[in-house]
Order: C-alpha cells, then sequence, then structure tokens
C-alpha cells in the first residue's frame, strides 16, 4: 500500500508538469499564431471580412443554402471546403496560402469557371478591389475567425 502511494504521487507530478509546459508552449507557438485565435487576426476579421462574407458570401454558402457543398459561416465548415463536379470534397482555403485558396481565385474572376459572387444575368458581381485585397490579406494571416458564425445579411 505504502508502495503503491509513493509510486502514484511520483508519476503524478511529472504529468501535472508536462500538462503545465505543454499548455503554456501551445498558447505562444507560431501554430496557434496561424490557426487566427490571436486578438489581432479577430479584429481584423470582425472590421473587414465579416461584412463581406455576411453581405455576398453566406446567403448561397451559410446555414440555409450550401451551393457547391460549401459552408462559409463558420471556419470550421469553412476549412471543410465544398464539392467539385464530380462530388468530391474540394479545399477551398489553404491557410497562410491565397495563391492556392480557390476562394481568392474565384473573387479574382480570372477563372471563367469559378466566379463569386457568381455574375447576375450576365452582369458581374465582383467585389471591389478593397474587398479582394482584404479577403487575400485574411488568407494570408491564416483565417482567422470570431467565435460567432456569419449570418447572412439579406439582400432586397
Ligand atoms: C448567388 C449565390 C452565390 C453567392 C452569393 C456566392 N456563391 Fe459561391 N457558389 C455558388 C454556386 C451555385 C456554386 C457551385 C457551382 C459553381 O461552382 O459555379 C458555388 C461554388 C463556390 C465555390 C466552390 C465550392 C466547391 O468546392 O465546389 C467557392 C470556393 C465559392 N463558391 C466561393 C464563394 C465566395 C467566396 C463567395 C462570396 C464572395 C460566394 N461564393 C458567393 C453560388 C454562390
Amino acid at each position: 500500500m505504502g508502495r503503491l502511494s509513493k509510486g502514484m504521487k511520483s508519476s503524478v507530478i511529472p504529468a501535472a508538469v508536462t500538462f503545465a509546459i505543454f499548455g503554456i508552449s501551445l498558447r505562444n507557438s507560431p501554430a496557434r499564431a496561424a490557426d487566427g485565435a490571436n486578438p489581432e487576426g479577430m479584429k481584423f476579421f470582425e472590421a473587414k471580412i465579416r461584412p463581406i462574407l455576411a453581405q455576398t458570401c453566406v446567403n448561397c454558402h451559410g446555414e440555409e443554402k450550401q451551393k457547391g457543398g460549401l459552408r462559409m459561416d463558420t471556419r470550421e465548415n469553412l476549412l471543410k471546403g465544398g464539392k467539385d463536379d464530380n462530388d468530391k470534397p474540394q479545399q477551398v482555403v489553404v491557410p497562410g496560402n491565397p495563391e492556392k485558396s480557390l476562394i481568392i481565385e474565384a473573387v479574382n474572376y480570372k477563372n471563367e469557371d469559378i466566379q463569386m459572387p457568381p455574375p447576375k444575368k450576365n452582369v458581374s458581381q465582383k467585389l471591389t478591389d478593397e474587398q479582394i485585397k482584404d479577403l487575400t490579406q485574411w488568407v494570408k494571416m491564416g483565417v482567422p475567425y470570431g467565435d460567432k458564425p456569419v449570418e447572412a445579411v439579406k439582400k432586397e
């Protein structure tokens, strides 16, 4: 009995220490900064990105409709991606890498096969240069996202 409790004590303490060190290193690691949970990134998201998603994307890629199988209303849903023409899962954003991100290709209107938001009756709905720049910057920053899902702003 005595030997057992002594053994337990010595294993419990290192576990606690390991956890504490692990916890601290997680909080300060670049990986965590890159996942977008940093305050600066969240501020950028709330100020610049949430309005773009709410007004121009989540109407078709949100809770109600998921065109192309894609939801953009939370970071998790966005990272899950959509479906390609063969109904295969398709990544649409690579955090930190706008050049490899389909959402950025789409908003740039350079590829006729994918232009977002889609043209209406052949009239371009292309975002402003400023909005495209902000979205590109957002992906570069690692796709920081607020805690609250983005709700669509209905346009009449
Ligand atoms: C009016 C509805 C509508 C709006 C608004 C819209 N989309 Fe789409 N989106 C679609 C449709 C329909 C598809 C699937 C067909 C296609 O690829 O053209 C699609 C597909 C996509 C895909 C490919 C998903 C996949 O894997 O198949 C991406 C990426 C995308 N949209 C991004 C965006 C972004 C970013 C915005 C906002 C700037 C946006 N969309 C706004 C209708 C919309």
